[in-house]
């Protein structure tokens, strides 16, 4: 069933306290629950209805009084009080439930030994009946019983008030958060687990203990979660000045998860991935991803927790803010090309989605499922968002809307509305038609051309926008578009920007005296310009700064020109960009040569410009290893009227080989530069140095050339990180063979009892782009240590065999149907699971008719899984 923003309404009832008591048994776990029920308006009896799936329901007391058949309705998935007394009661519910047989991973359920669950967004109604929508707050407590010697930890949300010893080697544990909270944030935790064990003392003198539980051969390798949590909590008090509110901070790792982690009051839950590392076991990438996560959970805290959401259209108001809070973070942190990284990943993943069938405006208008929209729309164009009422705002601006935000709605939950408004009355701003952001899906085309006027010494800029039609929003608005430009000089430096002339006013650009060289244009007509006066000479404009809006820019410079910014720009982000502007056209300008003439040649300017970036010591090197990479083969198709696999994947790997070819001696001397044999370490300078050696490897192997073979193959046995050894296995991998064959076999021999990595050895295979890979992939689901039931298993091997397009889309429909057989039989397993991997199939119209007609086949068949908006 559909539900739409616009049918919102308040609840008859609140819930003002929750007592649960849970008895985890072999067989089946009974839950009693105790709530304490206010009706909205005082005398009217309205029926309550209860949501309920999966449960069966023992008994059923209001008042202490057991109701019988007729006083209520059991349905499949609700349970309906029809006439409840007027006034306060309190309601009483037996169930049961079987978390053994729960192979969803939702609600309640046992993973490798120990019971945990998972509440977020629609699931608390598989643990008990309640009202399961996050505007029902309330204050919990949770009751746990179960075998000692089976489940010795006995974990809920908030204090440990009581525990005991019971009868029959049983034991038990109270629990009992001070905070009202929606039940989606209600957690479970009961197993066999260990702890490492380390106290934060907040700015105002609170001693927090910390602990990280894991299985007990898991614990040496929670070190660097460990850091992550208190460097979080450090963050979140130094730039938002927020503090942690309570005296225990759990996390718990766990092997069987759906997503990467899950925020939870006090006792967040998270996939094992993003929690276990060590130097020997985990990638620079895992070890940021980490602290990224770590971040993400913990901040969700204020945004999220203290302050949550009204309803689910609301979720990217905890979500896109937090994001944005764990990108910032990373970054303080030391990650100095995290921007990069964050709009790659957008253009990568969210691009497509905003282009394809499933596109959906940040805020959705409506859901059937409402687990389906934890999309990167809602996650990372959300995070841009917030983004962009920091860079109208600068930063103290947005501080004060984030203090304002919470001063106004701590305890509440809220609209995105209520987001927008905070930042707007802290500030007294004009956001104009900003709103529209949370409305309209679709990337919007901003296209700019600029013109110089020697005499009359001015610089002209004019925009014009369109936002793309996408299923059910034939016709857009203008947005409201903060484009940071700059202007450079003929040397390259940034010229100070005087007054600009728009909408017939002339604004002063300057600033307290100080000259300025970044200003924010506020695009927000379909067509306008922006004129600025006293350039003394003609400029080349860097527009977009910071890519400071998620928008797509067509502008009208040149090759040189963006040569020129490639070698000149302050912007960092844009420096980057040029780069990649250039890669984008050549790549573009070879896919048409390939498909006329299957001929392809490498523009040498390109390869000067690139050579230069190499060369250049004073840029950072992580900045280096990411502006010599190409972008990616989806962000190339997603640019094509049609797009055709074969041949942007022809023409990636015939410019990565030209490349190293032509740049074979300054790769080897980095490669050679950059190696080091001292103890791993987890900082810029190390992580950047191993970027940039690990990058011109991948790029020498994809060469024919005996010496190469040899070095990668040196590299992989002398690494004494996974990061390094990772690498250098991936740089072999790439051509089919029996140095790739022995090197896997190696590979696997030596980390089969460590399934964090073997999930690495998985992905690395079944996303490669060798030719014919399906079938390695079907060999790869026989391999004794593959497990439909493990998500993380699941997305390794087969989300993985998607990311390779050319193998994915190949032209014989092989792909498709790989990914169609695997969906059907994991829907029945994990539909949400099995939901996440048709969303590799949001690209498919932008195919060829053969594809196209290959592809309805399989969305045909999944009609019978719930997720199709196709
Ligand atoms: N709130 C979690 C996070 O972003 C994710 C929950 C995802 N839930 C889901 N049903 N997909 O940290
Ligand atoms: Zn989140």
């Amino acid at each position: 069933k559909e539900i739409f923003l616009k049918d919102y309404k308040l609840p008859d009832y609140y819930f003002d306290t929750v007592d649960l008591s849970f008895w985890l048994g072999e067989e089946k776990t009974t839950v009693s629950a105790k709530i304490s029920v206010v009706p909205r308006v005082d005398g009217a009896a309205s029926p309550l209805l209860l949501d309920g799936v999966d449960l069966k329901l023992i008994s059923v007391k209001i008042n202490g009084n057991e109701l019988k058949e007729g006083d209520f309705n059991l349905e499949s998935r609700h349970l309906i009080l029809t006439s409840p007394p007027s006034g306060n009661f309190i309601l009483e519910t037996v169930t049961e439930i079987l978390p053994q047989k729960n192979t969803s991973l939702e609600g309640l359920y046992k993973s490798s030994g120990n019971f945990c669950t998972q509440c977020e967004a629609e699931s608390f109604r598989k643990i008990t009946f309640y009202q399961d929508r996050p505007d029902i707050m309330a204050k919990y407590t949770c009751r746990i019983e179960a075998d000692k010697s089976q489940y010795p930890v006995l974990l809920s949300n908030g204090n440990l008030i009581e525990q005991g010893e019971l009868e029959g080697g049983n034991h038990f544990a109270l629990w009992e958060d001070p905070f009202k909270k929606p039940c989606y944030l209600f957690a479970l935790v009961a197993g066999q687990l260990e702890s490492r064990d380390d106290t934060f003392t907040t700015s105002s003198g609170r001693t927090v203990n910390l602990k990280i539980w894991s299985a007990p051969q898991d614990l040496p390798k929670t070190e660097h979660a460990m850091y992550s949590l208190k460097a979080a909590m450090k963050w979140d008090e130094d730039v938002f000045g927020r503090e942690y509110d309570l005296d225990i901070f759990n996390i718990v790792s766990v092997p069987d998860f759906n997503m990467g982690a899950m925020e939870n009051k006090s006792l967040n839950i998270f996939n094992s991935m993003f929690v276990l590392a060590s130097p020997e076991t985990a990638r620079d990438a895992d070890y940021a991803a980490i602290l990224g996560v770590i971040g993400h959970e913990y901040f969700h805290n204020w945004t999220g927790n203290r302050v949550t959401c009204r309803d689910w259209f609301q979720l990217s108001l905890k979500e896109g803010l937090t994001v944005f809070r764990d990108q910032e973070f990373s970054s303080d942190l030391g990650s100095t090309v995290k921007r990069i990284s964050d709009v790659s990943m957008l253009r990568t993943n969210q691009f497509s989605e905003d282009a394809g069938p499933m596109a959906h405006p940040i805020r959705p208008h409506s859901y059937i499922k409402m687990d389906n929209f934890y999309t990167a729309t809602v996650y990372v164009k959300g995070a841009e968002v917030v983004r962009m009422y920091k860079t109208l705002l600068g930063n103290q601006g947005f501080r004060k809307g984030m203090d304002l935000y919470f001063q106004r709605h701590d305890g509440q939950a809220v609209t995105c509305e209520d987001f927008f408004a905070a930042m707007r009355d802290a500030n007294n701003a004009d956001f104009a038609n900003f709103l529209l952001w949370y409305s309209q899906a679709g990337t919007p085309v901003v296209k700019v051309t600029s013109s110089y006027n020697a005499e009359a010494r001015t610089f002209s800029l004019k925009f014009s926008q369109t936002v793309p039609p996408t299923p059910g929003q034939p016709v857009k608005e203008p947005m409201f578009i903060p484009v940071a430009a700059g202007l450079l000089d003929s040397s390259g430096k940034d010229m100070p920007l005087s007054s600009i002339y728009h909408d017939g006013k002339l604004e002063s650009v300057t600033c307290g005296g100080q000259p300025v060289y970044t200003t924010i244009l506020r695009v927000t007509k379909g067509e306008e310009e922006f004129i600025f006066s006293d350039v003394p000479q003609k400029p080349i404009p860097s527009l977009l700064r910071g890519y400071s809006a998620p928008i797509r820019l067509q502008s009208d410079l040149t090759d040189s020109d963006l040569f020129f910014l490639l070698a000149h720009d302050s912007d960092e982000f844009n420096r980057w960009e040029a780069g990649q502007i250039l890669a984008r056209k050549l790549m573009l300008s070879q896919v048409v040569n390939f498909q006329k003439s299957r001929d392809l040649v490498l523009d040498p300017q390109f390869v000067h410009g690139i050579r230069c970036v190499l060369l250049d010591s004073s840029l950072d090197k992580e900045f280096i290893a990411k502006a010599i990479s190409l972008p990616s083969e989806g962000e190339i198709m997603d640019m094509m009227d049609v797009a055709d696999p074969d041949a942007v994947h022809a023409v990636r790997k015939f410019i990565r080989k030209q490349l190293a070819f032509e740049l074979k001696q300054e790769l080897l001397n980095l490669v050679k530069e950059n190696r080091s044999s001292e103890k791993y370490v987890f900082d810029h300078t190390n992580m950047a140095r191993r970027a940039l050696k690990n990058t011109a490897l991948g790029y020498l192997a994809s060469l024919e050339d005996e010496e190469i073979t040899e070095l990668v193959l040196q590299e992989y046995k002398t690494a004494t990180n996974m990061t390094d050894q990772f690498s250098a296995l991936a740089a072999i991998a790439q051509k089919p063979g029996k140095a790739r064959d022995d090197a896997l076999a190696d590979f696997y021999n030596q980390w089969q009892h460590d399934y964090v990595v073997v999930n690495k050895w998985f992905a690395l295979q079944s996303s490669s782009d060798i030719p014919g890979n399906v079938e390695n992939v079907y060999k790869l689901l026989g391999h004794q240590a593959f497990d439909l039931k493990n998500p993380n298993k699941v997305y390794s091997v087969i989300g993985g065999f998607c990311a390779s397009l050319v193998n994915f889309h190949k032209k014989d429909g092989s792909g498709y149907k790989f990914l169609g057989e695997m969906v059907l039989q994991l829907d029945k397993l994990n539909p949400q699971v099995a939901a996440d991997l048709v969303s590799d199939f949001s690209r498919w119209k932008r195919y060829d008719e053969t594809r196209q007609n290959l592809a309805k086949v399989l969305i045909f068949l999944f009609g019978g899984v719930r997720i199709c908006r196709f």
